[in-house]
């Protein structure tokens, strides 16, 4: 293991997180491929949450990049491309500490499959519904602010994208997360979703 202070760099031979690091560090780079890479990376993400932990492949591996998305990497990349991307992936990071950007699924498996997609209720920012409309995909809040209802069990639109509240018909827009009807006084806070190389991706950040 190497700990750079300047940096904040944290490289890592190791196949378990190390006490002898007192502070988050910003970056945790793991070596995909070295014994016992997969629990590092998860244990990292378990004790370091807000910290930037980054898989780097000797050889592009696509396998062992979704390996590596799925365990928790927010970034993965070669070794050889890693000095030039890590630096503007630090940049953006820095503009929303906390944030992580989390994969979803393959667009192609959801392809003629429209409405909810899918559910997230285990992310610090409470619960979110993931919904395919026409040919986006959005997520929101899954909290009707009203009452509290679970906005994922409500009809929702597959052309308009408005989703109906089950408890007291409250009426939302999932694109732009509007308020369209009462009783709920308040919009739904809605997350960005990003498509990269056929992929979908959700960017969850602290409220
Ligand atoms: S809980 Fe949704 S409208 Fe009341």
């Amino acid at each position: 293991m190497v700990v750079e202070t300047g940096t904040d760099l944290v490289l890592s031979d190791s196949s378990t997180p190390w006490d002898d690091v007192d502070e988050d560090p910003a970056v945790v780079v793991v070596g995909l491929g070295t014994p016992g890479w997969l629990d590092l990376v998860r244990g990292c993400k378990s004790r370091w949450p807000l910290t930037m932990i980054v898989g780097v492949l000797t050889v592009p591996d696509p396998q062992a990049w979704a390996d590596a998305e799925d365990a928790g990497c927010d970034l993965v990349t070669t070794r050889g491309a890693l000095r030039k991307v890590l630096p503007a992936r630090l940049a953006a990071w820095a503009k929303s500490p906390g944030g992580k950007k989390l994969r979803l699924f393959a667009m192609a498996d959801i392809a003629g499959r429209l409405g909810l997609v899918m559910r997230l209720d285990e992310e610090a920012t409470g619960p979110v519904a993931v919904y395919h409309i026409g040919s986006d995909v959005v997520a929101v809040q899954d909290l009707c602010p009203h009452a509290g209802a679970m906005l994922s069990n409500g009809e929702v639109g597959v052309d308009d994208g408005v989703v109906t509240c089950p408890e007291h018909g409250s009426r939302f827009d999932t694109r732009t997360g509007e308020r369209l009807r009462g009783p709920a006084d308040l919009g739904l806070r809605t997350f960005p979703v990003i498509i990269e190389d056929g992929q979908a991706y959700l960017r969850l950040d602290p409220a």
